[in-house]
């Protein structure tokens, strides 16, 4: 029997892991809370489309002293008519956040969470209004969602615009050099990321139409598999935190 054993409950401990996917890059290892009426996926679990369609709650787990936030959301991995290459999508990009004094108590699936929301008490129009998920039969069927909080409290108006450029394009968003352009490298507070994944076949690896752009989420498509949360959070955790016994 082996002498190192996973110590599960550890994955809510402040480790220094990546909130962010493997390789994503601005990577940070603060959570981010993305609240979808009670369910909280979190660090690369899988969820079906459904649980996402409506626009979730965000929260930080310690409160923030900025006076101004921007969330973004982005798919990684959306189809390209030269499979396997892939190209991203930007799904939310909502600016003038602010942060919460107090905590809101969050019932989730996973258990409840305690956190600062960030709160769009100036009524601001988003720059990208939130869309969700909505991966299509082609290749690849799983996309992985992230969805990074920056501090936003002193962006320039130069910093805005540049912001505002690169959303208008929703394809081939590059967080790490939009990022940078608009002069908020190095300002990404918390992160978090999962995963949807179309339940069906590929049907035609390079057909054009097929919903990679859909804004209003159809009826049909993802998502019979309901929430693997907490198993697969658990999973993440696997190989990464041992200790010894
Ligand atoms: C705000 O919080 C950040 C992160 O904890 C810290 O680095 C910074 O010094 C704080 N700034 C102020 C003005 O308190
Ligand atoms: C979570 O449940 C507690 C206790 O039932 C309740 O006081 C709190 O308002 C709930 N939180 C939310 C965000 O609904
Ligand atoms: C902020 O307010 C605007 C205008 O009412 C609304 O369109 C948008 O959805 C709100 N964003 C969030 C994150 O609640
Ligand atoms: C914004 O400016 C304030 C005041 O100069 C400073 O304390 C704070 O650290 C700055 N925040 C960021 C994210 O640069
Ligand atoms: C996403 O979940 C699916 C299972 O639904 C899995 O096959 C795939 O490897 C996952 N992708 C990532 C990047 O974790
Ligand atoms: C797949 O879609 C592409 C682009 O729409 C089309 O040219 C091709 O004929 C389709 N292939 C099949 C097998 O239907």
């Amino acid at each position: 029997m082996s002498k190192y054993l996973p110590l599960l409950a550890l994955t809510s401990a402040p480790l220094a892991l990546a909130r962010t996917p493997p390789g994503f890059i601005p990577s940070t290892s603060n959570d981010l809370i993305v609240e979808y009426t009670g369910f909280y996926p979190s660090n690369g679990v899988v969820v079906s489309r459904e649980i996402t369609i409506p626009q979730p709650r965000i929260a930080t787990t310690t409160p923030l002293n900025g006076t101004s936030y921007s969330i973004l959301m982005i798919d990684l991995d959306i189809p390209t008519n030269n499979p396997p290459e892939t190209n991203t999508l930007l799904h939310w990009l909502q600016t003038s956040l602010t942060p919460s004094t107090q905590s809101t108590t969050f019932n989730t699936t996973s258990g409840s969470v305690r956190g600062f929301q960030l709160l769009n008490t100036t009524q601001t129009t988003p720059v990208v209004g939130y869309f969700g998920p909505n991966p299509p039969a082609r290749i690849p069927l799983s996309h992985r969602y992230v969805q990074i909080l920056v501090d936003t409290s002193n962006i320039t108006e130069q910093g805005e615009a540049a912001l505002r450029e690169a959303a208008a394009t929703l394809r081939g968003f590059n967080a790490e050099s939009v990022l940078e352009e608009a002069g908020l490298e190095g300002n990404v507070v918390a992160g978090n990321w999962y995963n949807v994944t179309n339940p069906g076949s590929v049907v035609n690896a390079t057909a054009t139409t097929a919903g990679t752009m859909t804004v209003t989420p159809t009826a049909t498509g993802a998502g019979t598999g309901g929430i693997r949360g907490s198993l697969m959070g658990a999973v993440v955790g696997l190989g990464v935190v041992m200790v010894v016994i």
